[in-house]
């Protein structure tokens, strides 16, 4: 067997090698899709999707992208070097430097992008820089800081304790970068984000909160949790996707002009002006309308109460995130090839390298679209499942790392 098929196998043994369904989203059926399954296609229910609220189907936006696509043309053209700026593109710096209330915002084509330029960037702007980075952090935060070939030391996840010893050992002449994420989306914890903000000021370091997983959904205009918490200013920079509860594409940082001044995105073709326009009118929407949010945190908590009632083990947070464990990597994928082929319902297994291993889990994601039946359905379909893979209902809910 060559090294490559060895790798391959070994994989697909462990349920790690991906499959991913072939689906079509119905717009304005939010969350239904359909399913090209190898009998044909079907229609599906999506308890997975990152769209959190729903906005790519949310007819104002989508009659912007089409507005400004039939204008404008599909493409931005180049590179903002060589073809300038588009207006659209403008815009939306300026709309996402107000959500933060920051000086300016810089766009990258995706979140995963603006984490690893953003960071590098701000990084090697600041000499001798110790980077202090939460052991969860996102893969694109590493990577981030890997480019900035700073010095960094991780500190447990969500231990200020142990932040601030790390804060302490540093000196107080050494700048230090403080990186970490308001919303963890594996187990949907929130981060101690005042405590982390007074121990910046205490030892004089700088923030840099990735909100990826809370802008549009949290705060009162959908600036995030900083803002929910009234901590938004004292954060240096904030970075988020376009791309979640936006339901556009793009990423972003915000913070001072002169640190939101990232090259990486000189050598790349800027994000399109329709979808620029798109998210603009997602962003603007959201900074009024509570209704999105408020449908969003019912559902969670109505999902909540019927997979804790029916004995599932759930882990609980106050966020919109619900990981059901199951501790498994074949039972976790085999639970999701009987919901989707038996039950209608799409829940991608979340197994290792996503989740730790002897952590795999069903990652539902509620949304303001997921009505009293669906979460019915929901929780009957799982209650079958857990029984034919042999999985405990005993009701053990387990509480999220602070
Ligand atoms: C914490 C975090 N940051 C950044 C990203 C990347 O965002 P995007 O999907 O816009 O590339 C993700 C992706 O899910 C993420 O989970």
């Amino acid at each position: 067997m060559t090294s490559f098929t060895q790798t391959r196998s070994g994989l697909w043994h462990e349920r790690r090698y991906r499959v991913f369904a072939d689906l079509e989203r119905i717009a304005g059926r939010f969350p239904r899709a359909i399913w090209h399954s190898p009998q044909g296609p079907r229609e599906v229910v999506i308890w997975c999707s990152n769209d959190y609220l729903g906005m790519s189907q949310h007819p104002k936006v989508i009659g912007a992208m089409v507005e400004i696509a039939t204008r404008m043309g599909t493409g931005a053209g180049g590179t903002r070097n060589i073809s300038g700026t588009n207006h659209p593109l403008v815009e939306l710096e300026r709309e996402l430097a107000d959500l933060h209330g920051k000086e300016a915002a810089l766009v990258f084509t995706s979140g995963y992008v603006s984490n690893q330029t953003g960071m590098a960037t701000i990084a090697k702007l600041i000499p001798n820089c110790l980077i202090l980075s939460d052991a969860l952090n996102h893969n694109s935060m590493i990577e981030g800081i890997r480019h900035s070939g700073a010095e960094k030391k991780i500190w447990r996840h969500n231990d200020t304790g142990h932040l601030e010893e790390l804060l302490e050992h540093a000196g107080s002449d050494r700048p230090k970068l403080i990186v970490f994420e308001s919303l963890y989306y594996i187990d949907g914890d929130v981060a101690p984000i005042r405590r982390i903000s007074a121990l910046a000021e205490r030892y004089d370091a700088m923030t840099y909160l990735d909100e990826v997983h809370a802008v549009g959904m949290y705060g009162a205009a959908g600036a995030g949790i900083a803002a929910r918490e009234g901590v938004m200013q004292r954060i240096n920079v904030i970075e988020g996707t376009l791309a979640k509860a936006f339901g556009c594409l793009g990423g972003y940082v915000a913070g001072s002009a002169n640190l939101v001044d990232a090259p990486g995105f000189i050598f790349t073709t800027a994000l399109p002006p329709a979808i620029c326009a798109a998210a603009t009118v997602a962003i603007r929407h959201l900074k009024s309308s509570q209704s999105e949010r408020s449908r969003q945190q019912e559902c969670a908590a109505r999902v909540k109460s019927a997979l804790t009632a029916a004995g599932l083990p759930i882990i609980l947070s106050e966020t919109h995130i619900v990981p059901v464990m199951v501790g498994d990597p074949e039972k976790c994928k085999r639970a999701s090839d009987l919901l989707l082929s038996e039950h209608g319902i799409y829940l991608q297994p979340i197994n290792y390298p996503t989740a730790p291993r002897g952590t795999e889990r069903l990652r539902i994601t509620a949304t303001p679209y997921h009505d009293d039946v669906l979460i019915d359905q929901l929780a009957e379909a799982l209650t079958d499942v857990w029984r034919r893979v042999a999985l405990p209902l005993e009701g053990c809910v387990i509480g999220a790392a602070e």
